[in-house]
């Protein structure tokens, strides 16, 4: 029987740049993904790639003197030397400039024409050269592009047009059909009310620069470089060419993974051009969020705030990389990159409670029985929480993986890690080692050890596939013991396994002086000598006319952390969120007035700090139980005081 396929795409990327941390992040995703889907059993197909056209290209090689292509010949090999460094298992990586996607794109453009679903007018309008995306003026934000804030201009030219504003009713009636399509939920809402603002057609032609693929019948325009990038998810599989078996096999895609500011690129042009050729659509677009730099603000290359992969790969290794970004934050929601949070999941989560349950097990295996078990083993009744834990551990992985809740899977093996060390503390080996008659149970435990071990290395691999071979050397396992399926079995730790201590996975950094040294590589606006220039901090006077309280006024405050698990726009109000709090009670729901510069999804999976024995108040009809911290960071911009981390119902004072 044929496998079961698997196709997930990334989006390509512009290679106009240096690639950072944010464009790794995606990839990183997809990669951890498409990794574990082939443990599954699935015939996977993971494309990742470059998009290459557009002016913004063009006016790069020419302030370098250089051709459009000799510049993203040299741009996308510092993306595929990125990808490599990160073990990115991508099957294909494809470039707009392939000959064979060019092709395809004008076959798939005169077909368009063809139908009647492209025709040509005059276009006049906003364009936004950085994000190579057209806005009507209504659009606009304060007159600038809504999505990057730069300038925009307006540009009037002959243009073809894609008949968009025909889908309207098709892509809502989609979005309602397949609940699925796209995700997170709040990016669907997103897209339906932009779509009930109304969609316009679709300029796909410009003739105000020429680094793009020329349209054949009318070869003084290219087309516009939108078009041409999203159909790249199926010219790489061979849609327009001679040879379609992949498009064949492997079409539609079963996710598109995007940062979710391209969320509406792929959930209403993509799907309405693919309606347009009669194509099959994708089954679901899964709109991330942002990895913010530690100051909450966008990486950006103009800001100087960028993070530089390649850096922190070369000082804590590539997987501890891995683990970082997909651990640290929920992967529809925005994050903060600190060194800080950095370090301390290395030093925490990787070289203490992975790292000493590993080293911990070999060495007291090869101590006590020169590195192989003895099958004489005695069971005890401690043995059948941690049995049963790392039994359950497979399914609640998949299950995570299946929403792509990266974060979740690894807690979830984190969890087991930590039973695990706890259970070194109740079986007490070394107590057992000392005596003669306890040799069987003392077995038992140290099997039951390198058991749950094997288990975790065999769904860590995945996302950590440098680390987890090494775990399994050391334990001695390969083959049949390492298998997706045996994950899902206890007691297939094989007898014979020579169990071998070797150097520490990832050695504890120290925190201080490493956050030192990195803060000179990377500019982290924690540290004070990275502060950002004098206008941006905010220096006030002494403030007047506040009375000086005790500490026994300031008691009185109860403050605590709380972690936000929903959060939705209050409908009678403009200013208003809801939030709906963990608050290591019972939970709350808390009104706060900052819808004006956060999305529900820049917050939900976050925590906060919130006051909670201040009195309930309505607001707009909701009962609000207390409120969460934020900073006047400026005139006009209000920030949260994020404590993520910190455990729900944790004490403030
Ligand atoms: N070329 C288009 C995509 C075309 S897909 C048919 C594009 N390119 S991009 O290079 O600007 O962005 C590629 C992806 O990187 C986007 O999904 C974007 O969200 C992501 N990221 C760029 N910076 C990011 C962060 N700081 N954090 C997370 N992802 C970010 O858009």
């Amino acid at each position: 029987m044929d496998k079961k396929t698997f196709y997930i795409t990334t989006p390509i990327y512009y290679p106009s740049g240096k690639p950072h941390i944010g464009h790794s992040y995606c990839t990183l995703a997809s990669d951890a993904i498409a990794r574990y889907k082939r443990m599954q059993g699935y015939d996977v197909m993971f494309l990742t790639g470059t998009d290459e056209h557009g002016l913004k290209i063009e006016q790069k090689a020419e302030q370098q003197g250089i051709t459009p292509k000799q510049y993203v010949d040299h741009t996308t090999q510092v993306f595929k030397d990125l990808w490599k460094l990160l073990n990115i298992s991508n099957d294909r990586f494809i470039r707009t400039t392939d000959d064979y996607h060019v092709k395809a794109v004008q076959k798939i453009f005169n077909e368009l024409y063809r139908r009647g679903e492209i025709y040509k007018g005059e276009y006049k309008g906003w364009y936004c050269t950085d994000c190579e995306a057209f806005w009507t003026e209504t659009q606009l934000k304060d007159g600038m592009c809504p999505d990057c804030g730069r300038k925009v201009k307006i540009v009037s030219e002959e243009a073809y047009f894609f008949r968009l504003s025909h889908y309207a009713d098709r892509l809502l009636k989609l979005y309602e059909d397949q609940p699925n399509f796209i995700q997170p939920e709040s990016r669907k809402h997103e897209m339906i009310s932009f779509i009930k603002q109304g969609l316009e057609d679709l300029c796909v032609s410009r003739t105000s620069f020429s680094w793009g693929i020329p349209v054949t019948f009318d070869p003084k325009h290219v087309v516009y470089v939108w078009l041409d990038a999203l159909t790249n998810y199926i010219t790489a599989l061979g849609y327009g060419s001679d040879d379609d078996s992949d498009y064949k096999k492997f079409w539609p895609a079963d996710v598109h993974f995007v940062g979710k500011e391209i969320v509406r690129f792929h959930t209403i042009i993509w799907p309405a051009m693919l309606m347009a050729l009669d194509l099959p659509l994708p089954k679901q677009v899964y709109g991330h969020g942002w990895l913010l730099f530690g100051d909450g603000s966008k990486m950006s290359k103009s800001k100087g705030n960028v993070v530089d992969p390649t850096i922190l790969c070369s000082r804590y290794g590539v997987d501890a990389i891995r683990y970082f970004l997909l651990r640290e934050i929920p992967f529809g929601s925005d994050g903060l990159f600190t060194n800080e949070a950095l370090i301390n999941r290395i030093n925490s989560d990787l070289a203490n409670d992975l790292g000493n349950l590993l080293s911990r097990t070999t060495a007291m295996t090869e101590k006590y029985f020169g590195g192989r078990i003895p099958t004489e083993r005695e069971a005890a009744p401690v043995d059948d929480e941690l049995k049963a834990m790392a039994l359950a551990l497979r399914g609640k992985c998949d299950e995570a993986i299946d929403k792509y809740q990266f974060s979740n899977a690894l807690a979830e093996i984190w969890k087991l890690i930590s039973r695990t060390n706890k259970y070194i503390d109740e079986t007490a080996p070394w107590v057992l080692g000392k005596d003669e008659a306890k040799q069987a149970r003392l077995a038992a435990v140290l099997y039951n050890l390198c058991e749950a071990l094997r288990i975790v290395s065999v769904l860590l691999k995945p996302f950590l596939p440098e680390t987890s071979p090494k775990i399994q050397e050391q334990l001695g396992i390969s083959g049949e013991a390492v298998t997706y399926e045996s994950a899902g079995t206890w007691g297939v730790f094989p007898a014979d396994a020579a169990v071998k201590k070797g150097a520490a996975l990832f050695p504890r950094i120290d925190v201080d002086k490493e956050i030192e040294e990195l803060n000179k590589l990377i500019p982290n606006p924690a540290d004070p000598a990275n502060a950002k220039p004098a206008q941006e901090t905010k220096r006030t006077e002494k403030p007047e006319g506040i009375a000086q309280i005790s500490i026994d006024d300031f008691s009185k405050v109860d403050l605590r952390a709380a972690k936000i698990t929903a959060c939705e726009p209050i409908k009678r109000s403009k200013k208003l969120l809801k939030l709906t709090l963990d608050d290591g009670m019972n939970g709350r729901t808390v009104a706060s007035g900052i819808s004006q510069w956060y999305k529900p999804e820049d917050l939900i999976g976050h925590t906060v700090i919130v006051v909670s024995n201040l009195k309930p108040a309505k607001l707009c009809g909701v009962e609000s139980q207390g409120m969460i911290l934020a900073a006047d960071a400026a005139d006009n911009d209000v920030r949260v005081v994020f404590v993520d981390g910190v455990p729900a119902g944790s004490k403030i004072r």
